[in-house]
């Protein structure tokens, strides 16, 4: 099948190169809440050497590659039919990662979970959320990166998901100063057409006073956020 890369350039040592497909699934390209959370991954923020990630729908594996380049130690997931091209991807950029060790057990729970641009299909918002809980400790920080969609069904989809989402998790915006300021869209951000922020599980039902423990970001914005934002 035709395929067609996408660099994705890193901060130190050579771009990322990203094996896509002109036909397939959704998964078959590199979305741009994917470059956001690669990039705002390479700002530092959250330590990743030797650590445990985990990423739903990779797609290309754009985020979770760039991870693994940071030192983490990832699992990426997808749709069976998306498993050639994150191979394809793996394999090409594996002179890029160095050490790595067998994490396809999630236990212990993920030190982090990765998802970009996962919130467009209605049918998957509840499985999502239910394999959020499922996989999510209460030290598991989950960064979620999505795009804004303003046509049809999308506003509701993500409102909706977001309700859902916050029976079960904290969940707190990543400010823009926070992101990287190197990244080659600049216009994903300044448009805010890819919100990024990090969700902690709620404890027993008890809303945590937590500070943000490990990307630092502003605990004053606010803690729910939707489309209109
Ligand atoms: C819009 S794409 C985003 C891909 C990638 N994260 C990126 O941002 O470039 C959504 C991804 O979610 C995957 N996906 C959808 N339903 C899924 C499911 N039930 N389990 C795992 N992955 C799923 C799709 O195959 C696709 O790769």
């Amino acid at each position: 099948m035709a395929g067609f890369v996408r660099e994705l350039e890193r901060r130190a040592g050579p771009a990322l190169r990203l094996e896509q497909r002109a036909a397939g699934g959704v998964g078959c390209v590199v979305w741009d809440a994917a470059l956001v959370l690669a990039k705002f991954l390479e700002t530092g923020a959250c330590p990743l050497a030797r650590r445990h990630v985990l990423e739903l729908g990779a797609g290309t594996g754009a985020v979770g590659i760039m991870a693994a380049t940071l030192g983490a130690n990832v699992t990426v997931t997808d749709l069976e039919e998306l498993q050639e091209l994150l191979l394809v991807n793996i394999e090409n950029n594996k002179h890029l990662v160095t050490g790595g060790e067998d994490v396809t057990e999630f236990q212990p729970p993920p030190d982090y979970i990765l998802m970009a641009d996962c919130i467009y299909y209605e049918e998957s918002l509840e499985p999502l959320l239910k394999t959020l809980k499922d996989l999510t400790g209460p030290d598991t920080c989950v960064l979620c990166c999505y795009e804004q969609r303003t046509m049809g069904k999308n506003p509701e989809i993500e409102r909706k998901y977001f309700e859902l989402l916050q029976r079960d998790f904290e969940l707190e915006r990543i400010p823009l100063d926070r992101h990287d300021e190197e990244i080659p869209h600049r216009e994903i951000f300044e448009h805010r057409m890819c919100p990024l922020a990090e969700l902690w599980r709620r404890g027993d039902g008890i809303t945590p006073q937590r500070d943000c423990l490990r990307c630092g970001c502003d605990s004053s914005a606010p803690n729910s956020f939707s489309l209109a934002d």
